[in-house]
């Protein structure tokens, strides 16, 4: 019977396409695979939901805001924990990355940000460990740049849900300026506070 069928299958390719079968059937493979390959290429829309829907599936615990934290603290959130978020800081601002657990995480191409203010090493484009740090001072126009371009992904992609206190010394280090400053005592009150205002934009910057 199952002969019978492929017999009368041969015939009607034969007839109709005036190809002999092997022809008809190695062209019908050819036509799938290239469907398939044009189709992984452009992806219709039905290819990108399922990632997405996938990830949507495995439901992440809604970002918690910690304020400030210190470097220290942070290093917690690098993706050792999986009951923790994944956060990664950029200019002292706090990221919760837990969505992208498949950059940052364990594993991930990305982990070595993960947990630290990485604003050096983007800014840089490196991965080197002397510039995993959110220390951005001596950078020049197109690292701070580009610097700036990573800042902007993060604020549209990520949620900020703190800052990086900043280490004791840094507080202490401005005391001692302003009070050396105050204790110069040629200086007229003018001179002073311009200073201040000064090493106060620059401690903004
Ligand atoms: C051969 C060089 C590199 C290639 C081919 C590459 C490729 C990629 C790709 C395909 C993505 C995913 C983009 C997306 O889906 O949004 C990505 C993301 C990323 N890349 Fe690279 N990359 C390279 C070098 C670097 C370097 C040098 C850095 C920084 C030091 C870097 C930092 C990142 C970061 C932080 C993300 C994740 C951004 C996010 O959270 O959305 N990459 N990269």
């Amino acid at each position: 019977m199952a002969l019978q069928l492929w017999e009368t299958l041969k015939e009607a390719i034969v007839a109709y396409t005036g190809l002999s079968p092997a022809t008809f059937f190695t062209l019908l493979a050819l036509l799938v695979a290239i469907y398939h390959v044009i189709s992984g290429l452009f992806g219709s829309s039905d290819n990108h939901q399922t990632p997405r829907n996938m990830e949507e599936m495995q439901p992440l615990a809604p970002p918690v805001q910690l304020g400030e934290i210190t470097e220290d603290e942070l290093k917690q959130y690098d993706g050792t924990d999986s009951k923790k978020p994944l956060l990664m800081a950029i200019k002292g601002q706090i990221y919760d990355v837990s969505q992208s657990r498949m950059f940052y995480g364990p594993g991930g191409p990305y982990a070595l940000f993960a947990g630290k203010d990485a604003s050096r090493a983007l800014a840089k484009m490196s991965f080197e460990d002397k510039d995993l740090t959110g220390d951005i001072s001596g950078l020049g126009p197109f690292e701070l740049d580009a610097l700036q371009d990573w800042e902007y992904k993060f604020m549209s992609k990520y949620v900020t849900v703190g800052t990086i206190k900043k280490a004791e010394t840094d507080g202490e280090a401005t005391g001692e300026t302003t009070k050396a400053a105050e204790d110069i005592p040629s200086e007229s009150s003018a001179v002073k506070s311009e200073e201040t205002s000064t090493s106060a934009e620059a401690k903004q910057e």
